[in-house]
């Protein structure tokens, strides 16, 4: 299954021309590039950029007995194939300016000797920022050199939710991440990628519970307080199942009532909530609401 602009970045790979996919995490930006050299037949070379990149790790060096050490880049430069230079912005920009001559003259002066890049050679790089520096979520980034920046066309890669709805074989799961991805699009420095998806898929495979897998793959590493947004997402499936006089709480965040506690007053055969939120609200509830508890003794 192919993400919706697989297609785009396999036509302007076979065009020659340096592409920068830019996303938030997890939505699949490396899996294409994999994905696009396999269709093409291209072999693929990587690089997955950090602090520690020096310039040595793409241009290769001279042994101390003269030998030319050689990397994943020149291979790709020199004999064809992709190469991905996978999140570019972790690293220290000027590393980068190593291939600026590369991209736009087509040769690059390597340790051992000039080399000519391969009619073949591509090169495909990946940033969770558009290359402007570190934002809320990607404390760690750096500003990208705009003279590198320049070089490629810029492709972004957003999350696709048929293609993950399409690899996530447990729909209660896909719920709880539908739900959680609501709640969580109100704070910035929360991203619920497809990669958190379908690693929730692997452990509920293997039998974990659902709410376990939940703390696992999605409130991990998060503030207690950012966490308690996320929960209702998962709450919801934890409550014993709706009766007359079941509390509930409105969660749409788009509802005028949102964060109003009310009850069950009737449940209609369609299978729909009707609830009464104070003494006059009265409304018919579906995905909206979610139960926080059961109270016995409301009206
Ligand atoms: N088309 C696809 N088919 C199957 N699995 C996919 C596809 N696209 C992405 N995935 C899976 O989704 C997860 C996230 O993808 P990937 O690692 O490529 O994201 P990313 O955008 O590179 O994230 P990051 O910015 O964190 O590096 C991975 O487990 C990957 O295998
Ligand atoms: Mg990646």
């Amino acid at each position: 299954m192919k993400h919706k602009l697989q297609d785009t970045l396999q036509l302007a790979t076979m065009a020659g021309v340096p592409i920068l996919l830019t996303g938030e995490a997890g939505t699949g930006k490396s899996e294409s590039v994999v994905m696009v050299a396999k269709e093409l037949g291209y072999t693929l070379h990587s690089l997955s950029v950090g602090e520690q990149t020096t310039k040595t790790d793409i241009l290769g060096f001279m042994d101390a007995t003269g030998t030319y050490r050689s990397t994943g880049f020149r291979k790709a430069f020199e004999g064809g194939g992709v190469f991905l230079l996978d999140e570019i912005d972790a690293g220290n920009p000027n590393v980068l300016l190593a291939i600026n001559s590369g991209i736009s003259n087509g040769f690059i002066e390597f340790p051992d000797t000039v080399v000519h890049s391969h009619e073949t050679f591509r090169l495909i790089a990946t940033a969770n920022t558009f290359g402007t520096g570190a934002g809320i979520k990607y404390v760690g980034r750096n500003k990208l050199d705009l003279a590198t920046l320049n070089r490629f066309a810029v492709l972004h890669w957003t999350l696709d939710e048929e293609l993950e709805a399409e690899l996530c074989t447990d729909s209660q799961w896909l719920r709880v991440i539908h739900e959680a991805r609501k709640l969580a699009s109100d704070v910035d420095e929360l991203m619920i990628g497809m990669r958190n998806t379908l690693q929730g898929v692997k452990l509920l495979d293997i039998g974990l519970p659902i709410e376990t897998v939940f703390d696992m793959v999605i409130t991990k590493g998060l503030d207690e307080d950012i966490a308690a947004i996320l929960k209702p997402a998962i709450e919801k499936y934890t409550q014993e199942t709706v009766r007359i006089g079941s509390q509930v709480v409105v969660t749409d965040p788009e509802h005028k009532l949102l964060g109003k506690t009310g009850y069950v007053s009737d449940i209609h055969m369609s299978g729909k909530y009707e609830i009464k939120v104070g003494a006059t609200y009265g409304l018919i509830a579906e995905e909206y609401l979610w139960v926080i508890g059961s109270v016995e003794e409301v009206v």
